[in-house]
């Protein structure tokens, strides 16, 4: 399992920021999505099922390797 792994954080930096889990294995499809207000925070981790995110929209994101921030499209 999976649970003891590193988390990353997601900070929304204006509204609707899209937090899109993307699936493990040859297939890589979306899978979940999560939207976000600005303010609010997902901490989530990369799982048997989850092995890539995608961020659509102004967000700050922490991980183990480091800190970057995505930027709205306008
Ligand atoms: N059920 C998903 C999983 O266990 C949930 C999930 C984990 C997720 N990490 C994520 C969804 C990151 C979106 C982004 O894989």
């Amino acid at each position: 399992m999976s649970t003891n792994k590193d988390f990353i954080s997601i900070k929304a930096l204006e509204d609707g920021v899209n937090v899109i889990g993307l699936t493990r294995g040859s297939n890589t499809k979306f899978h979940h999505s999560e939207k976000l207000d600005k303010g609010e925070v997902m901490i989530a981790q990369f799982t048997d099922h989850t092995s890539a995110v995608k961020i659509r929209g102004k967000a700050s994101i922490l991980t183990s390797n480091g800190e970057i921030e995505s930027d709205s499209k306008k």
